[in-house]
């Protein structure tokens, strides 16, 4: 049996978790059941997400690759390991359980009794209804906030956007005049001065930025800000129009479109070459992912299926009175219809909105992501999507950079990128502020996603991937802890800008 326990700070200090208390029935369990002991892993993991989609025990199987090796016994690499069975254990949370029922969660979880809920079929992280969950939170944010009394901001890394932070926001618009400065002279300065922001939320940064913007062009007489065009982009019709409203002061300046980040060029591909600077905060670790691992020795996709405990399930289907086999067609109603046209179509089991509000958050509190591990062929069968040319060969380097690790392949937040580079004008940059895990390291120590922050998705994003990407792109990555916060904080700024 292999265990594996994340060194989280959190195993150290006044607070430390008791590893015996927290593992050792599980590991108890494992032993008093009938599964090949030489063919487990047992992975312990602080979940640091309060809201997330594991149970305190979970297990993933790991599928055995078949490779048609016409007859002959298959290769097998020095190191390989051809494990069966992941247990995985929250530390956050095992800690606190009774070891008698931590060795039952953990005997529940071997033997899946499959009386869990699926809601879809398996398949790669990306294509999950969780991204359709995320999709409905951020259109119906309004209904959501009113029914919660909380601001989606309270959830973000430190209650507040760190895009709203005067003193970042300056030191930016200085970089960009000084270019601009230096265009002017050499007489190649655009009459139109674009700048995007993709992902604008309730439009707190935008205001920042302009007012910002306007104050310091004031005080320099460039002239820069009559010939602003800030662009306001996001696929949910009501945050922009939030956003509108937050810098109505500047709508000479704005225009607003409603696009999906992971394609930006489908709007506004007239621009290509002509933006300035595109800016994204908090928006790559919101766009869906797959995830991929090397356990082993061997490549595996990481499938997963939104589902629902038994427990939940008739606890759900009972409040709205109906059974449980009708379960996922009204949730996936739900997703389809927003809260008040799913009220307006099922008036007899959604009395008025506000119902339909109540379930979607009851729904979205339960889901549960089961997990398993399917062999690669082949890296080069991975297609990282979005017709970005992005093959699964760019993730072997990372893969292959030492030990076991999984790891996110953020493919939204991938072809966002792509595609906003196209955008940038040759002196351009982009620059996002996010959750990155900078090293691949990083992934072997800590959990990285995903979490729920109220009723959107979180998952940090995977910094060497875009920046190899970048790279191949001819653009300079750069990733810098963000130094304007008082107390630190994880969030790291990404800048990419053409290679001289
Ligand atoms: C966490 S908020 C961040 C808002 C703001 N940038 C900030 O830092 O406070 C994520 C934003 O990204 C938008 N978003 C998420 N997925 C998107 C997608 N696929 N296309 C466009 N916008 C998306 C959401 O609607 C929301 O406005």
């Amino acid at each position: 049996m292999l265990l594996d326990v994340r060194p989280h700070s959190r195993l150290r200090g006044a607070r430390a978790v008791n590893l015996n208390d927290a593992v050792l029935p599980v590991l108890d369990a494992v032993t008093a059941s009938d599964v090949d002991l030489s063919r487990v892993r047992v992975v312990a993991d602080w979940v640091q997400y309060r809201d997330n989609f594991r149970g305190v025990v979970q297990s993933r199987r790991i599928g055995q690759a078949t490779p048609d090796t016409g007859g002959l016994p298959p290769p097998e690499p020095l190191g390989v390991r051809d494990d069966d069975l992941e247990i995985a254990v929250d530390l956050r949370r095992s800690g606190s359980v009774r070891p008698e029922e931590l060795h039952e969660l953990t005997a529940a979880a071997l033997s899946a009794t499959g009386d869990d809920l699926p809601l879809e079929d398996w398949g790669p992280g990306s294509r999950s209804c969780v991204w359709d969950f995320n999709a409905l939170y951020w259109s119906a944010l309004e209904l959501w906030e009113k029914s919660t009394g909380r601001g989606y901001e309270q959830a973000l890394p430190g209650g507040e956007s760190d895009a709203r932070n005067t003193e970042a926001a300056r030191e930016l618009i200085l970089e960009l005049f000084g270019v601009w400065d230096r265009l002017v002279t050499a007489q190649a300065l655009p009459d139109e001065l674009y700048v995007l922001e993709i992902g604008v939320g309730n439009g707190g940064q935008a205001k920042v930025f302009l007012d910002e913007f306007a104050r310091l062009d004031q005080e320099r007489g460039s002239d820069y800000y009559r010939r602003l065009h800030y662009l306001m982009c996001d696929y949910s019709a009501h945050v922009l129009e939030l956003a509108r409203q937050a810098v109505a002061e500047h709508a000479e300046q704005v225009s607003s479109f409603t696009l999906d980040a992971t394609r930006p060029c489908t709007a506004l591909g007239f621009l290509k070459y002509k933006i300035f600077l595109v800016y994204v905060s908090n928006v790559y670790d919101n766009l869906p992912t797959d995830e991929v691992a090397q356990l082993g020795g061997r490549t595996y996709q990481v499938e997963i299926r939104a589902q629902l405990c038994a427990a939940d399930a008739a606890e759900l289907a009972g409040s709205i009175g109906i059974g449980i086999d009708r379960l996922p067609d009204v949730v996936h109603r739900l997703l389809r219809l927003g809260p008040s046209l799913l009220a307006d179509a099922m008036p007899d089991r959604f009395p008025d909105t506000g119902a339909a509000v109540d379930f979607w958050r009851r729904a979205w509190a339960a889901v549960r992501l089961d997990e398993r591990y399917v062999p690669l062929a082949g890296l080069d069968t991975y297609d990282l999507g979005g017709g970005t040319d992005l093959g699964g060969e760019l993730l072997r380097p990372l893969l292959e950079s030492g030990a076991d690790v999984r790891m996110h392949v953020n493919n939204g937040a991938l072809q966002s990128f792509v595609d906003s580079l196209r955008l940038l004008h040759p002196y351009g940059r982009l620059v996002c502020h996010d959750l990155f895990v900078t090293e691949i390291e990083g992934y072997r120590t800590h959990f990285r996603g995903p979490g729920k922050y109220d009723g959107s998705v979180v998952n940090w994003v995977n910094g060497p991937l875009l920046a190899h990407v970048g790279r191949r792109r001819g653009f300079d990555v750069r990733y810098e802890r963000f130094r304007h916060r008082a107390g630190g904080g994880n969030i790291v700024t990404m800048t990419a800008q053409a290679r001289d």
